[in-house]
């Protein structure tokens, strides 16, 4: 019997270190497989609805190429084409979505619409980034760094720049895993409050090295140097200040790769804004991981669909 099967994933939190490794193993399964053209059907019959607020590329394609590569199928919509936008609750929208698809997938601004979302819905919810948490990306971030670097967990992390929705869903990832995390940001744009208390908690139970600096010294024996923008959406408006505030201190350059290990590799949620959180230099060159770890999204949110879907997964 598959424990995953059924839950809502809002932030990562809800899963054990057992079953974040089990989501692992299914991908690399399933990325294999699609290595040799084997495509298990075990989706069949199964519709995943999207529901966007934000923009996306990755998160919007990966998840219906997924389905559909698996025998099911995905609708995509948006806040403005449904009746959200003339008012129906998030509440009655979550139900009847329910009565309709298998799983609901959805990009909010405000993460307590998540929770409005599944209030009244049996199916599960997968955020797929909220301004809170961004749960997919980590997925597919561990399973990377899994891939690349073999003796996952002994290794050292270190995110720099805006402790945003990634930030936070990695910490608590890192954390459960038992992955040693730095996280490098301004004192004022540390990640909130609720991930740290999480990822301490965490920390406590998997011997994880938690450190939560302004220092970007915080990057030497580090294995893997980790950013994402200044300026998430729906930040916008914050443009200048923040870039004044990050542009001195916490771009990721080769200097800065340069005070981590000599192997460490580049990661990056992307979309990028390259010249400002990182260099083009450091996108392009032979550390950065970022497209594998792009395309890992489609195979760790294959096996996470899998495993919310069937409670006895047979592969
Ligand atoms: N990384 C990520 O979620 O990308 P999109 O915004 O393109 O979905
Ligand atoms: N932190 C970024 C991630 C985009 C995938 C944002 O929220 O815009």
């Amino acid at each position: 019997m598959n424990s995953i099967a059924g839950k809502n994933i809002l932030s990562l939190n809800e899963l054990t270190k057992e079953e974040i490794l089990k989501i692992l193993d299914i991908a690399n399964i399933l990325k294999n497989k699609k290595k040799n053209n084997v495509f298990p059907q075990v989706l069949k019959n199964k519709v995943l609805g999207m529901l966007f607020q934000k923009p996306s590329t990755r998160t919007r394609i990966s998840f219906e190429v997924g389905m559909f590569q698996l025998g099911g199928h995905a609708i995509d919509l948006s806040f403005a084409d449904s009746q959200i936008s003339r008012g129906e609750s998030l509440q009655d929208t979550g139900k009847i979505l329910s009565k309709y698809v298998d799983v609901l997938m959805a990009r909010v601004y405000n993460h307590q619409d998540l929770l409005n979302l599944s209030t009244d819905s049996n199916i599960p919810l997968i955020n797929g980034l909220s301004d809170s948490y961004h749960p997919c990306q980590t997925l597919a971030d561990l399973f990377t760094i899994q891939e690349k670097k073999n003796i996952f967990p002994e290794l050292k992390v270190a995110y720099v720049g805006d402790g945003n929705n990634v930030a936070n869903s990695l910490i608590i990832g890192c954390s459960k895993i038992g992955i040693d995390i730095s996280v490098i940001t301004p004192l004022k744009y540390k990640p909130i409050p609720e991930a740290i208390n999480l990822a301490i908690k965490n920390s406590k139970i998997t011997g994880s090295d938690l450190i939560f600096t302004d220092d970007i010294n915080g990057v030497s024996n580090a294995d893997v140097i980790y950013t994402d923008v200044w300026m998430s959406m729906g930040f916008e408006n914050e443009g200048d200040n923040r870039i004044n505030t990050f542009k001195s201190k916490y771009q990721i350059n080769k200097a800065v790769m340069k005070k981590a290990n000599l192997d460490a590799i580049f990661m990056h949620c992307m979309p990028i804004k390259r010249g400002f959180e990182v260099t083009s230099e450091v996108v392009d060159s032979s550390q950065s991981v970022i497209w594998e770890q792009a395309e890992n999204r489609l195979h760790t949110q294959n096996a996470l669909l899998c495993l919310l879907l069937n409670e006895n997964l047979n592969l």
